[in-house]
């Protein structure tokens, strides 16, 4: 029997939901947990969490995700205290349903955009060499299973920062389908050198205290479906089951096969099985499209791949 080896495992929004209990159950299992939070103060408490049952204490590292010299502090914090990582999992989102008008970074980007796909897109392109110098490294993004309802969702190239079509519900999806792409993109790009998931994430019910901080309308509203709602532990333990596994997506997909079925295995649901991603994000010139845009966006960062 082979030893433990433990992984080096960065985690986005480790305070709260499913990043935390992904954050919690990979630190039980033994490995070295680089806890991304927005907050100092809710990090801190988080990592009491995490580390309540660690093999290894969990290292906190301060990032807000809408703020590219936040991400770019943290990558650097990151890249100074390791050599190599293992896995990077882009978790962290705002959701908010309550922002009914959108608000906009520092940078000038509506902030669902730039927190839910510029802000990861940028982490991973500066943590891109140290991911490269792990042994099989692996990318894991967070899109929604929402999207099966608009199956015609595209990226909105000419109109990314127009307040004109915001709506919170729209902003959302709009940069989670921007999530799947990217995941495409790389798991191409890095085709036999990276391991690349994006996880399509079902409705999961929400931290307490998240819900009591909603306005009473959304509040109500999210009450019953929230009941209904799985577990954020049983997300915790898909994202643990994939920073973990052995294989890597192109064992659903055929080295010759074009378009779709050269992409299947990145796209899962929460029982890792294949899942189809909206049309938008088959289409290659897009994907190209996307990433040449994000990359311009974020500074033109080095990649490792
Ligand atoms: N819950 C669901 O039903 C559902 C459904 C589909 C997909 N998802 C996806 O699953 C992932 C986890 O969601 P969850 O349910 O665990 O929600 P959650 O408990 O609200 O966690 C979201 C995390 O993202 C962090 N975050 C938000 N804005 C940030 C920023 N600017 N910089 C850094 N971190 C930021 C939050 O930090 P703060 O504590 O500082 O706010 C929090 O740690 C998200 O990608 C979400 O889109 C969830």
């Amino acid at each position: 029997m082979s030893a433990f080896e433990p992984l080096t495992i960065a985690i986005t929004g480790a305070n709260s939901g499913i990043g935390l209990r992904a954050a919690q159950r990979l630190a039980a299992q033994g490995h070295r947990i680089l806890a991304l939070c927005r907050h100092p103060h809710r990090g801190r408490v988080a990592l009491e969490t995490i580390n309540a049952g660690a093999a290894h204490p969990a290292t906190l590292v301060t990032a807000d995700l809408s703020a590219p010299e936040s991400v770019a502090a943290a990558a650097d914090h990151i890249s100074r205290r390791t050599g190599h990582l293992d896995v990077l999992i882009n978790n962290a989102a705002v959701f908010d349903q309550a922002m009914r008008r959108p608000a906009f970074t520092a940078s000038g980007h509506e902030l669902f955009w730039a927190t839910n796909h510029l802000g990861p897109f940028q982490l991973t392109a500066r943590l891109s060499p140290l991911l490269a110098a792990a042994p099989r490294p692996r990318v894991i993004n967070v899109a929604s299973k929402g999207l099966i309802t608009m199956p015609r969702i595209a990226i909105r190239f000419d109109q990314l920062d127009d307040p004109g079509w915001y709506s919170p519900t729209r902003a959302y999806y709009h940069a989670k389908l921007a999530q799947i792409m990217t995941a495409y993109s790389l798991a191409l790009r890095a085709r036999g050198t990276l391991d690349v998931a994006c996880v399509r994430v079902p409705a999961v019910r929400l931290d307490a205290d998240r819900v009591a901080a909603l306005p009473w309308a959304l509040r109500a509203l999210y009450a019953p479906k929230n009941r209904l709602a799985i577990p954020a532990e049983r997300l915790g333990e898909t994202y643990a089951a994939l920073a973990t596994r052995t294989t890597t997506w192109q064992e659903h997909s055929e080295t010759a096969a074009q378009g779709r079925s050269a992409l299947r295995g990145v796209y899962l649901d929460e029982k890792l099985r294949p899942v189809d991603a909206p049309a938008f994000a088959y289409d290659a010139t897009a994907r190209e499209r996307l990433w040449v845009m994000s990359q311009n966006a974020v500074g033109g960062p080095s990649w490792a791949w």
